[in-house]
Parts: structure tokens; C-alpha cells; sequence
């Protein structure tokens, strides 16, 4: 009776629910519909516009051009702008001088957090915590709201195989099951459950579509590929995004299939709206309508007209849209209801907000004064950055090191402020960011004795190093010749019990525009790295990077290293936290590290071939390899090590039979062998034999991430469901078909146990 009622009661609870988002529905209609009415086509089609307004300087906005525009009805947005006096002081233009007085959106690049740094997404994928990387985008969102920015473009998904793209530090790596979950995480993060809250923001996912596959990993390039590739390896993150409930989504700069993602009404409409029902608003990237003209696509009227056909709704920077459209609706190359719906779906992202009912919402100034750059934020900042390090090698367990005797930190990256946060920390104040040699003494206080020398420049190159050191994250350069300034960090380093080398990239080595065909360290710190080997002592590697790197020579030569990518704000304090076992790193690999450039792309989930290579073997002629390196990375998807030890018992199967109403189980135990309490990330993979396509020899399908006492067991449990072997074939129908299946768990993608099953 109990029970019953309690599903009254959910019934009753789920129709109100329906019910009022009907009616918040029904009165946004209403509402949009009288404004609109009222609304010129010019103002309609001004909406469509975000400019580009540099740094507006608080009391002269009024007079500025774009305080023109804004009061002439023809901006929809800003981005990029910060402090809540300069967003306050244009909102106000907007909504007090405009003649429908129509709020505008303010929109910024808080990609890993605003002033508060997280690691780069890449770093934070390989958390492989949900929470941990929700967390990280609601603390981004509580502190950008606080400060005027109520839609941020993040977060970007783009599955990247490619280390030389200089922006597969702001995805999520390789995999796209890992990155549906990470992109469903951060609009969660971003947007709560109600964007009207002022302390949530309006999620951009971006770039849409394969921006990650461009063509030899350089910046912008073209992309092609199959539509099952697509379906199956890269639009997953995208449509997990939408799902998720994103409000709006971001043209990617590349072509596909020829056709620029700005102009494609296959990816904008048909895909976007008509298969997955996409009901926000998309805004291209900057610029991007322009650059159809480089493309070759036509002249700015044919470009803009291209994009409103294939369902761009809003126009970053290039006001293509504002000073074409209205010649091209009298030309009849697009129609009023294209403007129409383009600008509805502007205003209804506006009306979500809040910002109809109060368009100052997001800017409180005590806001901004009391919840930004917080103790209690930079303390979470800190704990998620210690889980986002990858301990790549650690032999005769150097690490975690003592707090006691003389540490010798040596290398460019060693107390570097600018450095620290990575790519695209569009908020950060470097002033403020933790270095590693700040980290290290605050750790250790009057314990140790740290003995700091810079060893190297970046490169040994100095307009690399000026294109490597852009954006306020200069370096100075050291003019003495190379050997003397590794001679004195080797004296320095002498009567060290330990050496520390804080090596790798610079932050702008990654990120937009920063592709590498050499993804090994600079010459000029590996020649460091070798004398500093040299002397006996003892060294370990920071590894500092915001890509895979090709480590072959140090994986072989080094005897530890942890890889900190770009940690944040706090990165310093938190390589401290790990360097010196308070923490224990538990960071797994969420991008392949191959062993040279030319094996580029190296991924695990990769088809077999028909010629593969026999088992154990590296090389066998007219198989496929090369006749000069092995097929293996040096450090697989999925890999980290850990201060604990920990070993897995063989996989138990529930039935080695699945089908439609029944699901099978797998367990396996696993044991922290160590003196040390730790965690791990156990990880399911599985392998679908026969396929009508030709599958991958492994794909991932579940990990649960467990903490595990010294000496603790725990059992592990996965469910395999049907729906787990779905894949797109080549009728692009989402099935899975009957047959033999492997199932692997291990603690990465290369050392896992195995078992079989039949999926009827
Ligand atoms: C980038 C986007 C970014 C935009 C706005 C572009 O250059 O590709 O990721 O959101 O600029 O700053």
C-alpha cells in the first residue's frame, strides 16, 4: 500500500513537474512572440551579432563604437570582457538606451576555471572523476557569474589523436566514451539545473564538428572522414553534450567533406537539430563566416548567407550577418523565417537566464569582491590538480620524496608564475599562481634546504621561444652561453640529495595555434636533463606538457617522472602534495604517448588490419609496422602509476551468454599490495570479433575509480548490457550484433586479464 502510494505521489510529482516546464515554456512564447513582434528586421538580425569589443574601458563605453552599436539594437552579445563595472556599464547601454531595451549576453573563455585555475582539460580528464571534474566547471561558473559572465565556451570535446594539435590540451584525449561522460560532467557543472540561478552559467560546447582530426595535427586544417568514423570515434562527446542539456554549441573552424562546419547544413541541421534535437543556440567560431572567403566558399554576402542556410544562428567578430543579411533577404538567398528563428533562439537562451526579469543579475559587485579566487575554492582547485598527474615511471620508488636534507629544483619551468596555469586562462592572474619552488618551500618550511638553478632556456631557439612564450607568459632568456648555465645548475646540484627537474613545455607550446612537429622536449633542456643525470644523483622529472610528448629516450634514461601537465593556480602547492606523498597520484593517461612523432596517430582503440603483427613480435615483413620502431607507445592509454602496488585477480563472468533481457556481470578483486592507501582507476574494455564493419581491437566501456587501503581487497563490479555493444554500422543504425565478444579489466589499456562471452 505503502509502495503504491509512493508512486502516486511520483506520478503525480513528474506530471507537475512536466507540467510547470510546459508552462515556463508557454509563457517564454508568449513573451518572445510580443517582443518579437515589435522588433524590425534590423533588430532581429542585430542580435545575430556578437562583436568583437576588445577591452571596453569602464566610463568610456558610452561613447565608444560599440556603445554606438548597442544603442542603434545591433548587438546580441559580448564576450571576453571582464570585471563587473565594464559589463554592467555596456549592459546598461543595452537596456536603457536600446529601443527595445533588450538585455545582452556576455560570453567568455572560462575553460579551466576563471580566476580560480584548474589543470587544462586535458589534465582533468585524466582525474577520470566525474565529480571532481563537474566540480571544477560549477566552481568556474560561481566565480564567472559572480563577475558579470553568464555563457562560457567550454566545454570543448574534441576527440584529438593527434599530440602535434596544439589543442588537444583542451579536450579530453582519445576516447569517446570517456569524453560523452567529461562533456555530460561539465555542462552539469556549468549550467546546474537552472540557468536562471545567478550563480550558473550557459555552457558552449565546441568545436563542432572533428576539429580534433585535422589533417597533420596543424591548426585549422582540413578533416575528412567516414560517416561511421564519425558516428562511432568522434560525434559521441558532441551528442552526450546535447543531451546534457547544453545551451548552446560552437561552428568548428575546419571543413568537412568539403564544406567548411561554419556553412554544413549535414552538421548544423541535420545531425544538430534533426537527429539529435538540439534546441539551444549556435554561434560560429571567431570569425569563422569570414574565413569561408579563404576558404573559397564566395564573397562575405555568400559566406554569411552559406551560414545562415546551414543553421548558424549567431555571428562571432566578423559581422557578416549584420551587414549582409538584410541585402540577401531582398535577394532572396535566405528568408525572413531563417532570422527569425535564429534570433528566437537567441533571445530564448536570454530568456533562460533571467536576464528579461532582471538583466543585472550577474552583476553583483559584492560578488565579485567576496566569491572569486577564494581560500575554499583554491583549496578544491589544489586536491583536483594532485589527481589530475600522471607518475609516468618510478623506479626503486624515488618518490614520494622526503621532506629533509638539500633539493636541488633545476629548470625553466621551475619558478615560473606565468607558466603555471596552461593555454587558454583567459581570468587567470599569474601573479597569483602557485610556482613549483613556492610549493616546495611552503612544504617543507625550515626542513629542507631548496637550491634553485634555471639550467636551460626553454630552447635553445630565441624566436621559439618567443612564439612559445606569448600572452604576458614571456621568458627571459638567459644570454650566457648554453654550458655555463648547465655547469652552474650541475655545481648547484652537487651537494643536492635529490634533483628535481622541472622540465617540458612552456603553457604556450599548447593550445590554439601551437602545433608541434617535433613533440619531443626542447633539445636545450634534454642536454640539461643529461648532465644533470651525470652526477649519480638521484633525479626526477616534473613534466611539465599540455600534450603527449615522445619520451622514448626519457622513459629509458630517467629514473622518475611526473607528469604535471599545466596544473592551474595552484599547481605548484599540489606537485608539492605529491612529490612529498600527501599525496598519493593517481592520475591515468586519457591520450596515447607515443615513442616518435611518425607513429602519429597512435591510439588503443585502433582497427586490426588484416596483416597484423604476430604476438611478441615488433616487426615481420609485409605485416603492419614500420621497419624502424615497434607499434607500441611508450605509455598506453589509460596508464598511471601509483605510490601503492596493485594486482588484479582473473575476471569472473556471471553467464558467458548475453542477450537482450539479460545482462552479464564481470568482477574482478583487486588488492592494494602496498604499505600505502591508494586509488585506482580500474578500467572494462571489450572487443567485438566479427563485426559487418571491422571493429576496434579494444574499446572502452566502464572504469570505477576505488580507493584502496594499504593491503585492502576490493571486489569490482561491472554490468555489460546489449546496449554497452552498440555501434553505428554502415547504415549509420545504432546496433549491436550477435557473436563473440572479449572483455578485458586492468588498471590500463595494455596489462589487463581477459575472458570471453557469446551475445546471442
Ligand atoms: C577559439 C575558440 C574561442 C574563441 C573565442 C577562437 O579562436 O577557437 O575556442 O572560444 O576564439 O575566444
Amino acid at each position: 500500500m505503502k509502495r503504491l502510494a509512493t508512486i502516486v505521489v511520483f506520478f503525480i510529482l513528474i506530471i507537475c513537474l512536466d507540467a510547470s516546464a510546459q508552462s515556463n515554456d508557454a509563457k517564454m512564447k508568449i513573451f518572445l512572440d510580443n517582443l518579437m513582434k515589435k522588433m524590425t528586421i534590423d533588430e532581429k538580425i542585430g542580435q545575430l551579432n556578437l562583436p568583437g569589443s576588445g577591452d571596453i574601458v569602464t566610463g568610456q563605453a558610452s561613447n565608444s563604437d560599440i556603445g554606438k552599436k548597442i544603442r542603434e539594437g545591433k548587438v546580441g552579445g559580448l564576450f571576453n570582457i571582464k570585471s563587473v563595472a565594464k559589463i554592467k556599464a555596456v549592459q546598461k547601454i543595452a537596456v536603457e538606451e536600446s529601443r527595445l531595451h533588450i538585455p545582452m549576453i556576455f560570453g567568455m573563455d572560462v575553460i579551466h576555471g576563471y580566476e580560480t585555475v584548474f589543470p587544462i582539460p586535458l589534465a582533468l580528464s585524466c582525474t577520470w572523476d566525474m565529480k571532481a571534474i563537474e566540480r571544477s566547471a560549477q566552481i568556474a561558473a560561481q566565480e564567472a557569474s559572480a563577475d558579470g559572465i553568464n555563457w562560457t565556451f567550454s566545454p570543448m570535446v574534441d576527440i584529438a589523436r593527434d599530440p602535434r594539435w596544439g589543442r588537444i590540451a583542451e579536450g579530453n584525449g582519445e576516447d569517446a566514451y570517456l569524453g560523452s561522460l567529461i562533456a555530460e560532467a561539465m555542462v552539469r557543472g556549468y549550467q546546474g539545473n537552472d540557468l536562471s540561478k545567478n550563480n550558473t552559467i550557459m555552457a558552449c560546447v565546441k568545436h563542432f564538428a572533428m576539429y580534433g582530426a585535422a589533417e597533420a595535427g596543424r591548426d585549422y586544417n582540413t578533416t575528412d572522414m567516414s560517416r561511421v568514423r564519425m558516428y562511432n570515434e568522434y560525434l559521441p562527446p558532441y551528442k552526450a553534450a546535447v543531451d546534457a542539456g547544453a545551451g548552446s554549441i560552437m561552428a568548428s573552424f575546419n571543413e568537412v567533406d568539403g564544406i567548411p562546419a561554419t556553412a554544413s547544413k549535414f552538421l548544423m541541421t541535420d545531425v544538430l537539430r534533426k537527429q539529435w534535437g538540439f534546441k539551444g543556440f549556435v554561434v560560429t567560431d571567431y570569425t569563422g563566416i569570414n574565413e569561408m572567403i579563404d576558404h573559397g566558399m564566395g564573397d562575405l554576402q555568400q559566406v554569411s548567407s552559406l551560414a545562415l542556410n546551414a543553421g548558424i544562428d549567431m555571428d562571432m567578430v566578423g559581422e557578416g550577418f549584420l551587414t549582409t543579411l538584410q541585402k540577401s533577404l531582398k535577394e532572396g538567398m535566405v528568408t525572413v523565417a531563417q532570422i527569425n528563428a535564429a534570433c528566437r533562439r537567441i533571445l530564448e537562451a536570454k530568456y533562460k537566464l533571467g536576464l528579461f526579469d532582471e538583466p543585472y543579475r550577474y552583476c553583483n559587485e559584492e560578488r565579485a569582491k567576496t566569491e572569486i579566487f577564494t581560500d575554499a575554492s583554491r583549496k578544491e582547485a589544489r586536491a583536483i590538480a594532485a589527481q589530475s598527474f600522471v607518475l609516468l615511471k618510478n623506479n626503486n620508488n624515488i618518490l614520494p620524496l622526503k621532506k629533509s636534507g638539500t633539493i636541488a629544483l633545476i629548470g625553466p619551468l621551475a619558478d615560473n608564475k606565468a607558466n603555471m596555469p596552461g593555454t587558454w586562462a583567459v581570468a587567470a592572474k599569474f601573479d597569483k599562481a602557485v610556482t613549483l619552488l613556492q610549493g616546495l618551500k611552503d612544504a617543507t618550511g625550515d626542513k629542507a634546504t631548496i637550491v634553485v638553478a634555471k639550467g636551460s632556456n626553454l630552447d635553445a631557439d630565441e624566436s621559439f621561444e618567443k612564439r612559445a612564450g606569448m600572452f604576458g607568459k614571456e621568458f627571459i632568456r638567459d644570454m650566457r652561453p648554453a654550458q655555463e648555465i648547465i655547469d652552474e645548475a650541475v655545481n648547484i646540484s652537487k651537494n643536492a640529495d635529490v634533483i628535481v627537474a622541472a622540465l617540458g613545455e612552456s603553457a604556450e607550446m599548447s593550445g590554439e595555434c601551437s602545433s608541434r612537429s617535433n613533440i619531443e622536449i626542447p633539445q636545450s633542456q634534454k642536454d640539461l636533463l643529461m648532465a644533470l643525470l651525470k652526477t649519480g644523483k638521484p633525479v626526477v622529472v616534473v613534466l611539465f606538457t599540455g600534450r603527449p610528448l615522445a619520451l622514448k629516450w626519457e622513459n629509458e634514461n630517467v629514473p622518475a617522472i611526473l607528469n604535471v601537465w599545466f596544473g592551474g593556480s595552484e599547481a605548484g602547492s599540489a606537485i608539492a602534495d605529491v612529490l612529498f606523498g600527501d599525496e598519493n597520484p593517481s592520475g591515468k593517461l586519457t591520450a596515447t604517448f607515443p615513442q616518435n612523432v611518425g607513429q602519429v596517430p597512435l591510439y588503443y582503440n585502433h582497427k586490426n588490419t588484416g596483416r597484423p603483427l604476430g604476438e611478441g613480435k615488433w616487426f615481420e615483413k609485409f605485416k603492419s609496422n614500420f621497419i624502424d620502431v615497434s607499434n607500441d607507445p611508450v605509455y598506453p592509454f589509460g596508464y598511471g602509476l601509483s605510490y601503492s602496488s596493485f594486482i588484479y585477480s582473473d575476471i569472473k563472468l556471471s553467464n558467458t551468454v548475453l542477450n537482450a533481457s539479460k545482462n552479464i556481470t564481470a568482477t574482478i578483486q583487486v588488492t592494494n599490495t602496498s604499505k600505502i592507501d591508494g586509488k585506482e582507476v580500474v578500467q572494462l574494455y571489450t572487443r567485438d570479433l566479427v563485426g559487418s564493419i571491422t571493429r576496434p581491437v579494444k574499446e572502452l566501456k566502464g572504469f570505477n575509480k576505488i580507493e584502496l587501503k594499504a593491503g585492502e581487497t576490493k571486489t569490482v563490479t561491472f554490468t555489460i548490457s546489449v546496449n554497452d555493444l552498440k555501434f553505428y554500422n554502415s547504415d549509420l543504425k545504432f546496433v549491436a550484433e550477435p557473436g563473440d565478444f572479449k572483455i578485458f579489466i586492468g588498471g590500463n589499456s595494455r596489462d589487463v586479464k581477459e575472458a570471453a562471452f557469446k551475445l546471442l
